[in-house]
């Protein structure tokens, strides 16, 4: 049996797959609800989460639905991953019945071992490290905004969390400028920074890590998460104090480009990262965002298991 392809990290995907991913995702946005060509019909999509989610259970049930395929919801309660039994009998288990595999988890190991095990594509639906679906929704995004990623200078205020991991891996492979910024002690993690910078050099554009909200300056694209992530509500008080000025507001909106867009991967704390008055501006595409998490992902799984 053929070794499958995986989407753990966006790394998995060189640049042209990536570009590849996001034309198709055009291509359906554009064609609507059904799609002739669809090498998913009769086909069945596992989502295993071990946390909540609103976005990727409904874009992906619905993307599947869209494409003339099946989707099955294995919550928190159904499948207690490593607990009933293990990531390795479930990883191969349920490759015995479905085509595509996508999961939730907290630890990015568990992703990892579900995707050495399983004889089908997993797809990384968030996990503690990396957040991989969102940034081709994102670049879908920036690119209907922007024309284009290579190039732009976009940054992140906020936590260096798995969010920010992806999106440097990803501007790093399409040639963006990424300047991440956060409080000390909340930086990416320096791995991840070393090997984004990396790809960085051989695309002509930069990674950086900034503590400074000043380095907002002149950027084309603004981006934020929630400063506490699933899995850390114990720290939401005091994250809340040390955090509180890496947000996206009036002031941050007054350094960037007139033209900067807004993003964030929502669900959003209003008041937080990011002030509601500022995401209802004309510059935020933060819906068009959760919109093109349903679009990106029918690429992704045509990519997959087309
Ligand atoms: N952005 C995102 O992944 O949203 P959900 O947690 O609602 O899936
Ligand atoms: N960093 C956030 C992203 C939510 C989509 C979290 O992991 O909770």
């Amino acid at each position: 049996m053929p070794t499958p392809r995986h989407f753990i990290s966006i790394l998995d995907f060189d640049t042209d797959e990536i570009a590849a991913v996001l034309t198709t995702a055009r291509r359906l946005k554009q064609e609507g609800k059904s799609h002739k060509d669809s090498p998913l019909v009769g086909k069945t999509l596992a989502m295993i989460f071990q946390k909540p989610s609103l976005r990727t259970r409904v874009s992906f049930e619905t993307g599947m639905t869209q494409l003339g395929g099946h989707a099955i919801y294995l919550s928190p309660n159904d499948i207690s991953l490593g607990k009933r039994e293990t990531t390795e009998d479930i990883a191969i288990v349920i490759s015995r019945y479905v085509d595509i595999i996508m999961a939730r988890v907290f630890g990015h190991d568990i992703v990892a071992d579900l995707a050495k095990h399983a004889t089908v594509p997993v797809i990384n639906g968030l996990s503690d490290f990396e957040h991989p679906c969102q940034i081709l929704a994102d670049f879908q995004t920036i690119i209907e905004r922007k024309g284009r990623l290579e190039g732009l200078n976009a940054c992140y205020l906020g936590d260096g969390n798995n969010v920010a991991h992806s999106l440097m891996f990803g501007a790093a492979r399409m040639g963006m400028n990424m300047t991440i910024i956060t409080p000390k002690g909340y930086e990416p993690k320096d791995g991840v920074t070393k090997q984004a910078k990396d790809i960085a050099s051989t695309n002509g554009c930069e990674i950086t890590i900034s503590n400074e909200l000043q380095s907002a300056k002149d950027q084309d694209v603004l981006y934020t998460d929630v400063w506490a992530s699933m899995g850390q509500e114990t720290e939401a008080e005091e994250r809340k104090r040390i955090f509180k000025d890496y947000r996206i507001d009036a002031d941050t909106m007054k350094l960037a480009e007139d033209d900067a867009i807004i993003l964030h991967c929502l669900p959003a704390h209003y008041g937080d990262e990011i002030d509601y008055a500022t995401s209802r501006l004309p510059n935020s595409a933060i819906f068009d965002q959760a919109e093109n998490r349903l679009h990106a992902q029918k690429a992704l799984m045509f990519h997959l298991a087309g």
